[in-house]
């Protein structure tokens, strides 16, 4: 489904360039939840903006269903991918009641647009008491909810979450991880979800990459409810972890 090929970019900062992604290949396939796990700083976010084309990549190419992705061709894929930031508070307009915001991404749409928000509400289990609500008016949790409904009100074929529970207390990133399982399972969703929280990674995850210094150096599949990677930086990471998942 999403196919990212020898992806590579580099910032410079005065006279200096820095390459922040190195010879990326990546692939998330149909009903899939990929996750990319690494340090602060080793380029998981500038991979997804590079995805979503809200950066051009130096080099290399990304692919959806077959078909190259563009910055001009980016309105078609953004019918089919949508993307979820950390911070739920700063991506929902502060003057806007939840059911503004919700209403915003279905104005092309036809039919009954608020009856299509209250039988997706449920789903994320927000009520419509919500609705008439602020987003200063939410918890955390909730406004994540809305953000994370705003994403899937376009039905999205694949939803890039990048660090959506980071905010989160333990409880609600459970709730928000088995969520998005859900919505796998009911909607056959494609995730790729990009986290440095390792326990929550594990949980939700089919298959994991591990990133460093802009590099994918490890990769492993779940089997038997395990991963197993053969990198040395990937086995330091996670054996560092082993005994704290989330599920128990
Ligand atoms: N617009 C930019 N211009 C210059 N450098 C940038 C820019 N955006 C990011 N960087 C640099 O690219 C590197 C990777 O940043 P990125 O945000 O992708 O990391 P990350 O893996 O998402 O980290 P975190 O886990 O903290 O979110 C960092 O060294 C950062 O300083
Ligand atoms: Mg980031």
């Amino acid at each position: 489904m999403l196919d990212v090929s020898n992806v590579s970019k580099s910032y410079f900062s005065g006279n200096h360039k820095q390459k922040i992604l190195n010879e990326i290949n990546l692939t998330v396939r149909n009903g899939e939840i990929v996750g990319v796990v690494g340090e602060s700083g080793s380029g998981k976010s500038t991979l997804a903006r590079v995805v979503m084309q809200l950066e051009s990549a130096d080099t290399g190419s990304i692919a959806f269903n077959g078909q190259l992705v563009t910055r001009k061709n980016r309105k078609w894929f953004y019918q089919a991918s949508q993307l979820i930031f950390q911070n739920a508070s700063a991506a929902l307009s502060p003057s806007w009641t939840v059911r503004d915001i919700l209403l915003e991404p279905l104005r092309t749409m036809k039919g009954n647009r608020e009856a299509h928000i209250r039988r997706m509400l449920s789903k994320v289990k927000l009520s419509e008491m919500h609705l008439h609500k602020y987003p200063s008016e939410l918890s955390g949790g909730e406004q994540q909810r809305v953000n994370l409904l705003r994403s899937l009100l376009m039905e999205p074929e694949l939803l890039i979450c990048d660090e959506i529970i980071s905010n989160l207390d333990r409880l609600i990133q459970r709730e928000i991880i088995d969520l998005l399982l859900e919505l796998n399972q009911e909607m056959g969703m494609s995730i790729l979800f990009i986290a440095h929280d390792l326990p929550a990674v594990m949980y939700a995850c089919d298959r994991i990459y591990v990133m460093k210094d802009g590099q994918i150096v490890d990769e492993s599949v779940k089997t038997d409810g395990a991963f197993h990677f053969s990198h040395s930086y990937a086995k330091q990471l996670f054996d560092s972890v082993l005994g704290k998942r989330m599920k128990e």
